[in-house]
């Protein structure tokens, strides 16, 4: 079985092609490095010393991408092209409209002209916004609250309105909660341009003494202590999921929506105390005002991914943190530089 995995040099699209790799699966990878580098080709070859076939270029590439279908024999995609930075959707939303919506609209015209009707899709938390309730379920309403979030929902109703207008295709929405953490090798893992806005990698540079502290965005939430909490997936769990959404979607038709997260909430002061415990590093933080947008708590229920897909994450967050610090040692020895 060959599949297609668009952004696969990024951070979860890396990780996922280590485990179709590793589960027999022959690997086609079309990702344009915009958020990635070409190196990760390399280490995922050499984690897994099975080979894989690169294209650099555009998802939005309808030439490149009937070309890629045209050599290929693809029997399914998993299309985690996007960009994904909440702030910058927020400050240039049109750049966000046309690269997600395009990637995917090209991505199904070809899939649909070759007749290649599986598809595993890149979907987020964000889509539920501010949960009525928790643990998040997939029935939930939905109403993301910034332009990344909407292009997302977007896509969802897209894929929808597909399925309806022709049945034979098969589609798995994957809904992430919140990965952090690196493949054990250390040789993979997240890496972004700049000064990080999420958690994990600010708490890897403070860690690192790349940046002094870390801010806390709130104290004085309804929360266990005051900061916000959210459901971290191990990366790789998270990769392990894709395999069994990949399995569901070659066996299937239909359409299908599932919740990748662990069920289990930790609040930003727990990961700070986690990650300072099991690296024996220190951790210094200020406690600054919230974060526009910020929500005090979201975690999945995650039983109809395990009712369906029979998959659940087994990671805890002391793996989590562990495997984030190593990925970011081991690079840092073997000289990474802040992009
Ligand atoms: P990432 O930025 O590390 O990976 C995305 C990859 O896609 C990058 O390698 C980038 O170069 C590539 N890319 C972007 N636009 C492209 C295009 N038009 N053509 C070809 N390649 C393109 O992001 P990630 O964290 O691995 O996220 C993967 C997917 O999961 C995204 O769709 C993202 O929205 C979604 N997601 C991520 C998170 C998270 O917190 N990391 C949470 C929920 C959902
Ligand atoms: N936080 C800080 N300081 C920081 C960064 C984050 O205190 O420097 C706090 C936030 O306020 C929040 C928690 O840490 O309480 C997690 O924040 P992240 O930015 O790491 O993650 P979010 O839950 O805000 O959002 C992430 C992705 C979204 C995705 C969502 C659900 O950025 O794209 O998870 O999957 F949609």
């Amino acid at each position: 079985m060959k599949v297609l995995v668009t952004g696969g040099c990024g951070y979860i699209g890396s990780h996922t092609c280590v485990e179709l790799l590793e589960n027999g699966y022959e690997v086609v990878v079309v990702d344009n490095l915009s958020n990635s580098k070409k190196d990760v080709v390399d280490k995922i070859k050499k984690i897994t010393k099975h080979d894989l076939t690169f294209y650099q270029g555009d998802v939005c590439n309808l030439t490149l991408m009937d070309q890629i279908f045209a050599k290929e024999k693809i029997d399914a995609v998993i299309h985690f092209a996007a960009y994904k930075a909440v702030g910058e959707s927020v400050t240039n939303p049109l750049k966000y409209y046309q690269n997600n919506l395009d990637s995917t609209i090209v991505l199904c015209e070809v899939m649909s002209k070759y007749n290649v009707k599986k598809l595993v899709f890149s979907s987020s938390a964000t889509v539920y916004g501010n949960p009525k309730k928790l643990p998040i379920k997939e029935s939930f309403a939905l109403s993301p609250t910034n332009p990344y979030g909407k292009t997302k929902l977007m896509i969802e109703n897209i894929l929808k309105d597909l399925y309806i207008s022709d049945n034979t295709w098969s589609i798995a929405v994957l809904r992430y909660f919140n990965p952090v953490g690196a493949h054990e090798s250390g040789l993979i893992g997240e890496d972004p341009n700049g000064i990080p806005n999420n958690l994990m990698p600010y708490i890897m540079k403070v860690a690192t003494n790349e940046l002094p502290y870390l801010n806390i965005f709130g104290d004085d939430y309804d929360t266990i202590d005051g900061t916000g909490v959210r459901d971290y997936i191990h990366v790789v769990d998270l990769s392990k999921g894709h395999i069994k959404a990949i399995e569901k979607v070659l066996q299937d038709t239909g359409i299908d929506y599932y919740n990748l997260g662990t069920g289990c909430g930790y609040s930003v002061l727990e990961i700070v105390n986690t990650f300072a415990k099991v690296n024996n590093v220190k951790i210094n933080y200020k406690i600054v005002s919230r974060r526009p947008g910020d929500i005090a708590c979201c975690y999945a229920d995650p039983s109809y991914a395990y009712e369906k897909l029979k998959w659940r994450a087994t990671k805890g967050i002391e793996d989590m943190c562990r495997d984030s610090y190593s990925f970011v040692m081991k690079n840092k020895e073997h000289g990474y530089k802040n992009k």
